[in-house]
C-alpha cells in the first residue's frame, strides 16, 4: 500500500528532498514560492489520504526556493494535512511523514493554526513550539515494535529553535515561544477546557501537529514547529470562534510567516 504511493511519487520526480515543510490551515501560500515546482495533487497518489478541510489544498510540491540570493536545499512542501478528526486514523495522519522519511527528508518544519491561550499573545502572532502537551492521549507509535533505546525523550531541535529565533530577530518578525496542546477536535474547546489548559501552562491549542512530530522524531528527523495564532481561544476572546477567522488571520500573517520560513529554510 505504502510502496505503491511511494512508487507513484518517485515516478513523477527524481528530486530527493532533505527538508520537508507541512503547511497548516490557511498557510498554504508558501508553496507558491517554490521555483520550477513539480506538483503532485495528493488525490492522484494511490492510497494517499485526502484532506477535506477548507484551506488544505492537498498537494505535494517539490523544488527549491530562493531568498536574498541564496538557494535552498531540495524541499518537499506539503500543502495541506490530514487531521485525526477527519478519518479517525493515525496512520492517515502520519502518512505524509512516512513518505517524507522514505524520500530521505532529515529536517521537518511543521506549521499549524492555533488558538492563543497565553494572555500575552494576540491573534496574528507566530509562536515557536518549545514543547507540547498531548491531551488526546493518542500516540501514532502504538503497535510498532520499539526498542527501549528508541523511546523518544527529546522532540525539538534546540539548534533549529535558536536558528529560527535568530532569523526572526534579524528580520524583525515578532516571535513568541510556547507550549502547544493537541486536542482531537473537530469541535473547538469549551471555555472551561481553556481555563484548565491555562492552568496546565499551555500557551496555544490546536488539532494537529503532535502526531506528525512524534513520528518524524521517531524516524530520525530534526523538527521545528511553528504555530500561527489565528484567534484567541474560546472564552479568552469575547466573540464566537469560526474556521473563517482562522483562515482570514492566517492570510494576514502570511507575509511574516513566509519571510520567516524562507529565511530559515535557506539557512539550513
Ligand atoms: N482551537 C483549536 N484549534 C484551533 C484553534 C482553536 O482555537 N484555532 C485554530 N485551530
Amino acid at each position: 500500500m505504502f510502496s505503491e504511493s511511494l512508487k507513484y511519487i518517485t515516478s513523477k520526480t527524481s528530486s530527493r528532498p532533505t527538508i520537508g515543510i507541512i503547511l497548516g490551515s490557511g498557510l498554504g501560500d508558501f508553496g507558491s514560492l517554490v521555483k520550477n515546482p513539480i506538483v503532485i495533487p495528493t488525490k492522484e497518489i494511490p492510497n494517499y489520504p485526502v484532506s477535506t478541510v477548507p484551506g488544505h489544498s492537498g498537494k505535494l510540491i517539490f523544488g527549491t526556493i530562493e531568498n536574498n540570493g541564496k538557494q535552498s536545499s531540495q524541499l518537499l512542501v506539503f500543502q495541506g494535512r490530514i487531521h485525526f478528526y477527519e478519518t479517525n486514523s493515525l496512520p492517515h495522519v502520519i502518512f505524509p511523514i512516512e513518505i517524507a522519511s522514505a524520500l530521505g527528508i532529515k529536517t521537518l518544519i511543521v506549521t499549524n493554526a492555533a488558538g492563543g491561550i497565553n494572555s500575552r499573545f494576540k491573534s496574528g502572532d507566530l509562536m515557536l513550539i518549545r514543547d507540547f502537551i498531548n491531551l488526546t492521549f493518542e500516540n501514532p507509535l502504538i503497535g510498532r515494535s520499539i526498542k527501549a533505546s528508541e523511546r523518544i525523550t527529546n522532540y525539538f531541535s534546540d539548534e533549529l529553535m535558536v536558528q529560527a529565533k535568530n532569523t526572526a530577530n534579524e528580520l524583525k518578525v515578532p516571535i513568541q515561544e510556547g507550549v502547544y496542546c493537541w486536542t482531537k477536535g473537530p469541535s473547538y474547546e469549551t471555555s472551561a477546557e481553556i481555563k484548565m489548559m491555562e492552568k496546565l501552562g499551555i500557551d496555544a491549542v490546536g488539532m494537529s501537529t503532535v502526531p506528525e512530530i512524534i513520528t518524524a522524531v521517531h524516524l530520525g528527523m530534526k523538527v521545528l514547529g511553528i504555530s500561527c495564532i489565528t484567534n484567541m481561544a474560546t472564552g479568552i476572546s469575547s466573540y464566537k470562534l469560526s474556521h473563517d477567522e482562522v483562515t482570514v488571520t492566517a492570510n494576514l500573517v502570511k507575509n511574516d510567516f513566509t519571510k520567516l520560513i524562507s529565511a530559515v529554510v535557506v539557512s539550513l
